[in-house]
């Protein structure tokens, strides 16, 4: 199974990170195909921990070739910055690819990011305003900017002159002050000096490593119901982090994707703004997200906390195609009322899908099964056997309503906090 996709099943935050590094251990490739740095993915090994937003969960490791892939946006000021908090922190020798179809974040994304989520008020998405949606928005409507622009002087400048103009008169429509020309050009062709080592094209290298065999992970940013086509829209991020993207974004044929890994936690959790039919307001809320520390490694935001919705994990499952899944944060429910959604009720009427309008799906009441909780502490288990019982049922019960096969639970944020059911890679 040498090609795995490791996808956000969820909202996002689903230790999409912990997992990549871990099987990144025994890869040869990882890459990185969507998304920006409103991602954040921990990492934490030898008492360490890393939070990584641009880079691949690969980095830590010499043999790994890390691939910024084209379908991602890339901030370079915020890449930069990233490699040299990873270098203070001793990590001095890596590989890293960098797309040069990928497009780039530009200053003006940044501020329009802010101004368009204020001028939304109440019904702001709570982006993570790393300018996100504009680049992606530029990028479609044909305005974008390439990282290969920023390697040649004519190129960058040509870009300039046909975008700028427009780019200048949708700011000043917002009441923000247009960008100068020769300042921008200055500014990319720095950026370009700085990684042009690293730029090149990514699909021909990553053919050439399918040619060869090569283990390649696709680590996927946010999750599935921050899906642009499949997620709760508008309540959602602007590309898709879905495995059914990882071809278009990566440059290569859809053939060459073998399975696909769900990452989910053993709750719920969500940042930003959206529908959330499992959400806890209350002190059990609370105590999951003080054990599990969600806060946004990305803004800080306190993270949105529910019981666990297999309605959003087999929607994702639908949607995308799902092999195995990994359970994650298991940990935190220890001592805990456990509660699983199953399906939903909407106006009277049992369903077992996402409905497509938000004010359907602000409707639905989640139906749960109650299951008994544990007391002992997991969080050193290292094999299945060893789990209490009850844990094993709460986990038996997830692959009975997803009719998906468990193959990785994670019992603590580090390397070694991780059981593994069966071998992926
Ligand atoms: P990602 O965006 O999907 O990579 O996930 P994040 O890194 O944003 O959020 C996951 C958080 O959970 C991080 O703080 C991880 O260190 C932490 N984490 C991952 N797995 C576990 C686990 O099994 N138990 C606990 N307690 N924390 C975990
Ligand atoms: P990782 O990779 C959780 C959310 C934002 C907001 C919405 C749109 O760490 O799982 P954007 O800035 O993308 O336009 O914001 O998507 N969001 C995430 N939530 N984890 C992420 O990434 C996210 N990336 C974006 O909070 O609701
Ligand atoms: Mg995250």
């Amino acid at each position: 199974m040498p090609r795995l996709v490791l996808q956000g099943s969820q909202w996002g935050d689903e230790g999409k990170g912990k997992i990549t590094d871990y099987l990144a251990q025994k890869a040869d490739v990882v890459v990185r195909f969507q998304g920006g740095n409103n991602a954040g993915h921990t990492i934490v090994f030898d008492n360490h921990k890393y939070a990584l937003k641009l880079l691949p969960s690969g980095i830590f490791s010499k043999h790994i070739k890390n691939v910024l892939a084209q379908g991602m946006v890339i901030n370079v000021e915020a890449l930069l910055n990233e490699i040299q908090t990873i270098k203070e922190q001793g990590i001095t020798s890596f590989q890293l690819y960098i797309s040069s179809r990928a497009h780039v974040i530009m200053p003006y994304h940044l501020d329009l990011d802010g101004a368009s989520e204020s001028l939304l008020g109440d019904n702001k998405i709570g982006t993570t305003k790393k300018g996100i949606g504009p680049c992606y928005t530029d990028k479609y409507a044909r305005f974008g900017i390439r990282i290969a622009d920023l390697l040649e002087k004519d190129a960058l400048k040509a870009r300039l002159e046909a975008i700028l103009p427009i780019k200048n008169k949708e700011l000043e429509s917002y009441g923000l002050k247009p960008y100068d020309l020769e300042y921008l050009l200055n500014l990319g062709l720095s950026w370009g000096d700085k990684i042009r080592d690293h730029v090149t094209d990514t699909s021909i290298l990553l053919t050439e490593e399918i040619k060869k065999d090569s283990k390649i992970l696709f680590e996927g940013a946010q999750g599935a119901m921050l899906c642009i086509e499949n997620g709760t829209y508008p309540y959602v991020t602007s590309s898709s982090p879905l495995a059914a993207s990882v071809s278009i974004n990566s440059g290569i044929a859809p053939k060459y994707v073998d399975k696909v890994l769900g990452i989910m936690k053993a709750y719920t959790t969500r940042v930003g703004e959206g529908p959330f039919p499992t959400e806890l307001n209350n002190s059990l809320g609370d105590a999951i997200r003080e054990k599990g520390h969600e806060y946004g490694t990305v803004t800080h935001r306190p993270r949105r906390v529910g019981y666990l919705d297999l309605v959003v994990i087999n929607h994702a499952k639908r949607v995308s195609g799902i092999d195995y899944l990994a359970i994650m944060l298991l940990d935190v429910l220890t001592g805990l009322d456990l509660k699983i959604c199953y399906a939903y009720e909407l106006d009277g009427k049992v369903i077992d899908y996402i409905p497509a309008t938000l004010t359907e799906y602000q409707r639905v009441k989640p139906l749960y099964v109650s299951l008994p909780s544990w007391n002992e502490d997991i969080s050193k288990v290292t094999c299945y056997q060893d789990l209490p019982d009850n844990c094993k049922a709460y986990l038996k019960k997830i692959e009975e309503l997803t009719s998906l096969k468990i193959s990785m639970i994670s019992v603590g944020p580090s390397r070694e906090n991780t059981i593994v059911i069966e071998d992926l890679l």
